[in-house]
């Protein structure tokens, strides 16, 4: 089932919760990043919890693998349904946290979360940006990560070298009317899930709309056109 991840960028408790409380009816994952987690810790995680809602815990990993493991490990803890690490800290990195994390989950005998590698960052202007993320998504899959986080224009290419159940996510998703004014190539959430993401991250469209209710409602219908 495609699914929509809002991305909860705000600096405060008292701004997460206002969102998760108007979205909790439509909105069944949240992201929360370094921004939010820097803010206010691992209360917000309890709090989205505690709601029935799902945790996208989006700190991006990347350090020796023991460290990374023992922070996969907090994270398996917090329980949260997703969290990801940076394919780029290579395959021991990524195998002993995915390792650390069926052991911990095992260990409380709680869900095991969904654990993605982040591929190349939107952000980043790299020669060969498609072949570099094909090459980090399959050394993700080598390590037994579940999916990657990569932008809408790889994903068949992932899904071909990894296989359709390899989990992808796709963050840059702008809704269709506020791409149409803008002259950058910016992915709609039609378009993501045609080309075969999982799930899509939106953050501002939704969080800075007058209406954020509206603005999700849309997107989901534009995901489910
Ligand atoms: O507001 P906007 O929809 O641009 O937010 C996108 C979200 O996706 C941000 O929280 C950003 O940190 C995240 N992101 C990501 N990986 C990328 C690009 C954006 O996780 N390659």
């Amino acid at each position: 089932m495609k699914k929509l991840i809002v991305a909860l960028d705000v600096n405060s408790f008292k701004k997460a919760k206002k969102l998760v409380n108007t979205l909790t009816p439509y909105v069944d994952i949240f992201k929360i990043g370094s921004e939010l987690f820097t803010s206010c810790g691992p209360a917000v995680i309890s709090y989205i919890n505690g709601k029935k809602r799902k945790v996208f815990l989006d700190l991006k990993f990347h350090d020796i693998p023991n460290t990374v493991a023992s922070s996969a490990r907090a994270a398996a803890r917090h329980g949260v349904f997703m969290f990801n690490i940076h394919a780029s800290g290579g395959y021991d990195m990524m195998r002993m946290a995915q390792a650390a994390v069926k052991d911990e989950t095992k260990r409380l005998k709680i869900k095991k979360p969904v654990v993605l590698g982040v591929t190349v960052l939107t952000s980043e202007k790299k020669k060969d940006t498609a072949k570099e993320v094909v090459r980090l998504a399959k050394l993700s899959k080598k390590a037994c990560l579940d999916g990657v986080v990569c932008s809408a224009g790889e994903t068949k290419r992932v899904k071909k070298a990894c296989g359709r159940k390899f989990i992808v996510v796709n963050p840059g998703v702008r809704p269709e009317r506020a791409a149409k004014n803008d002259q950058k190539r910016i992915t709609t959430p039609r378009e993501a899930v045609r080309n075969g993401a999982d799930f899509i991250v939106v953050g501002r469209p939704i969080t800075q709309a007058r209406s954020p209710v509206s603005a999700a409602k849309r997107i989901s219908e534009e995901m489910a056109a």
